[in-house]
């Protein structure tokens, strides 16, 4: 018994626990109470979003890419944005799952503007390849060279290694490489915009546990 309590007094004040349990929770107390305030999203929304949903043009829209977009934040986020007046572009590996999740944006907004391109971020020649069709959609389109918005959202948890073609680890190669290398082939789109854009990464916690 003794025992026991000492462990629980251990775990209680070992720096993981304050971490985690004290710093963590209130870090996501702040941020809700900001959230709630409205201060958060006075300080960064774009003021051009909501302005331009009413827009039914594709070439007044700003546009943003998901990466992930098929399924869980990703397709929420992606949800969300088409109805704020993005033109969505969702990125995904299944050509199956895009359609799906663009259809079921569309159930829900039929003024949503969407497309959707297959991408395999554990592969460089497939997100160069990306690059270059995406480009030529934005000509084919008579759209300006341009994003405002990159969501690098796409991430895996694998539990064992797993090689990609690349010798890469695939979460290494899925979560960090793919992305900072997509995020690299993008940047000129993303400082051609005339608006402000942005960048937004999706991370974990997960990473503080990494030895
Ligand atoms: N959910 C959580 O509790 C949580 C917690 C911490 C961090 N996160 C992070 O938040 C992000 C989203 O999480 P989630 O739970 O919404 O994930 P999810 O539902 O599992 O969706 C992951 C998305 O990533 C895409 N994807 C996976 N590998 C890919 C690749 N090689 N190339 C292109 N796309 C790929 C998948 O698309 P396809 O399979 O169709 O290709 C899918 O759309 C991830 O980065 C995750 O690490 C989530």
């Amino acid at each position: 018994m003794v025992k026991e309590i000492r462990r629980v007094l251990s775990f209680i004040f070992s720096i993981e626990f304050l971490r985690m349990g004290i710093f963590w929770t209130l870090s996501l107390l702040i941020s809700h109470l900001r959230l709630f305030n409205g201060r958060l999203c006075a300080r960064y929304s774009f003021t051009y979003s909501r302005q331009l949903v009413a827009s039914n043009s594709t070439a007044k829209r700003p546009i943003c890419i998901i990466t992930g977009a098929t399924s869980g934040l990703g397709a929420a986020t992606a949800h969300a944005l088409a109805k704020e007046g993005f033109l969505v572009v969702l990125v995904g590996r299944s050509g199956h799952l895009l359609t799906k999740a663009m259809s079921e944006i569309k159930k829900l907004n039929e003024d949503a503007q969407l497309e959707a391109f297959e991408v395999d971020l554990s592969s460089f020649s497939s997100i160069m390849k990306f690059k270059g069709s995406f480009q030529q959609w934005l000509l084919d389109m008579n759209l300006h060279s341009s994003i405002q918005l990159l969501v690098n959202n796409a991430g895996i948890l694998a539990t064992s290694f797993r090689e990609t073609a690349y010798g890469f680890d695939e979460m290494m190669m899925t979560n960090y490489m793919g992305a900072f290398c997509l995020t690299k082939a993008l940047l000129p789109l993303l400082m051609e915009s005339p608006l402000p854009s942005r960048i937004v990464n999706l991370s974990s916690f997960t990473h503080r546990n990494g030895r």
